[in-house]
């Protein structure tokens, strides 16, 4: 039972700001497939604990983990209070700990089994009469991608999502391996869903500074006038990090970054990227714009990939100083592998705001670096009247992840060497205290707020674009480039820039 003293600091549906309007989270129940899994233990429940000490969690509110292990109640809430202790933002409070551990049930399930949902649906129902919640019912399924269609079938079969209140289904990545199983997956869980039911995490959006990407130029006029495109060379957008394979390789070894990283995070950098608004617009409108860049993306053929697409795969080196070994030696990777750990790409935006200005994109496991910026690189008419190694062109950094943080890059004149020297002006100084991508995720489906979640029309638009280039992957059209494990990637992918006379930021 909640010991309702314990919650009266929150209101009965808490009034939360969204844009100009102000909208309540209703009473509901979360229930979350994949309770014993690694990201409800490292992400999830951290995010909601967070949530519940800001007083944005209602306070009619049951979660029912889960999971295929024999785990009692008490010991669910041992192991979701370890999991708070280690992961958690902020520190845990151990007087109102008790009060947010009883907001949690768990429920032993073989989630293949249609019969066994009859439990489930009794244990939801048997919360929701007891604390009086509205049958409000959001399904987080936080599981192998195999089991994903099978538990949205069950939970339609077997009644559970027909509600009188609202359902929403909330779905991790990898959305399908490619553009047919997307469609098909897609296909499968509109039986049971609609698509404004579906919630397609994709954990980047929840960053906090990609989320202010949409109104970046909007709110800082000053940034859009430095914005001007007719002044930007080029885009980079980077995410580059120094952890291998670890221990996913049965995974990774068949997805590779292409499908890990790029055809989900990256492109969604892109589509939030070129958003470049100078006016404030709706979910909807926001859609519909990140559609558009889409759609004027240009192809890349595959028998043309090598020309525009580098992949590589990193081999032993020295990581943050600490020796690590290749790709290939990597427990559970297949002998000879071709699987990509790296890639790098030129994107040609075919609208009328970023024609003629390239977008590169790079991501890799096993660099020099753990780092997620965009970089905007502005033209330097000047350069041909200094020596190059005096001279940088400007650049404005969106350090996205692990640190937050807007800067500009000059080129300021030391009085004593009367040479310039780079300089970088630092704009933000108090983004500490962020909430985690997870935190304002789960906030908005609760809310129902999806946008900062992939529709399908995007997810498909992003497996049209990346087909072929998975094509070429498959069929050799392009050559596997290695780097060593601590490096900034393959050399090809500096050339690749070198011969638009650029270089990676
Ligand atoms: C996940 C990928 O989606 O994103 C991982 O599956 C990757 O391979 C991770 O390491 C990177 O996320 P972040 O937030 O650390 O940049």
């Amino acid at each position: 039972m909640i010991n309702e003293n314990l919650l009266t600091h929150f209101s009965e549906t808490d009034a939360v700001p969204e844009g100009n309007k102000r909208r309540n989270i209703q009473a509901l129940t979360f229930v979350l497939f994949g309770a014993t899994g690694d990201l409800a233990k490292r992400k999830l429940f951290p995010a909601l604990y967070n949530l519940f000490l800001t007083g944005k969690i209602p306070s009619s509110f049951s979660v029912i983990g889960v999971g295929r292990r024999e785990w009692s109640h008490e010991f669910f809430h041992s192991k979701i209070e370890e999991s708070l202790r280690n992961y958690s933002r902020k520190d845990v409070q151990n007087d109102s700990l008790q009060a947010f551990l009883n907001l949690f049930q768990y429920c032993l399930l073989d989630v293949t089994d249609q019969a066994s949902y009859k439990h489930l649906n009794t244990l939801i129902e048997n919360r929701e009469k007891e604390l009086g919640i509205p049958e409000n019912r959001l399904f987080y399924l936080s599981v192998a991608p195999n089991l994903v269609e099978v538990i949205a079938e069950n939970l339609h079969a077997s009644g559970l999502n027909q509600t009188k209140g609202w359902r929403r289904l909330i779905v991790e990545k990898p959305f399908g391996t490619d553009l047919k199983t997307a469609q098909q997956l897609n296909k499968n869980l509109s039986e049971a869903f609609d698509e404004v039911e579906i919630y397609r995490i994709d954990h980047y959006l929840g960053k906090p500074m990609v989320q202010n990407l949409a109104s970046l130029v909007f709110a800082n006029p000053a940034l859009g006038s430095l914005l001007d495109l007719k002044q930007i060379a080029n885009v980079q957008i980077t995410a580059s990090e120094t952890v291998g394979v670890e221990t996913r390789a049965a995974y990774y070894d068949n997805a590779g970054t292409i499908r890990d990283m790029v055809q989900n995070h990256l492109l969604q950098l892109v589509m939030m990227t070129a958003l470049h608004l100078p006016e404030n617009i709706s979910t909807d409108e926001i859609n519909l714009k990140k559609l558009e860049v889409l759609e004027s993306l240009r192809p890349i053929a595959k028998e043309e990939a090598y020309k525009d697409v580098i992949r590589g795969q990193y081999r032993d080196g020295e990581v943050l100083n600490t020796p690590v070994i290749s790709y290939l030696d990597e427990p559970g990777v297949a002998e000879n592998s071709m699987n990509d750990t790296y890639f790098a790409a030129r994107l040609h935006i075919d609208n009328p705001a970023w024609t003629g200005i390239p977008f590169y994109i790079r991501t890799g496991k096993r660099l020099d670096q753990k780092s997620t910026r965009i970089v905007f690189e502005f033209k330097n008419p000047k350069r041909n009247s200094l020596p190059a190694d005096e001279i940088v062109p400007n650049l404005l950094v969106l350090e996205i992840n692990p640190n937050e943080d807007i800067s500009l890059k000059l080129n300021i004149k030391s009085p004593s060497s009367e040479r310039f020297k780079p300089a970088y002006i630092n704009f933000t100084t108090n983004l500490d205290d962020q909430s985690d991508a997870y935190e304002l995720l789960l906030f908005d489906a609760m809310l129902g707020n999806a946008t900062f979640f992939a529709h399908w029309n995007e997810v498909e638009l992003s497996w049209k674009w990346i087909q072929p280039l998975l094509e070429a992957f498959e069929n050799d059209l392009l050559p596997l480039h290695t780097y060593p494990a601590g490096s900034t990637g393959p050399k090809a992918a500096d050339d690749l820039l070198k011969s638009d006379s650029f270089n990676w930021w």
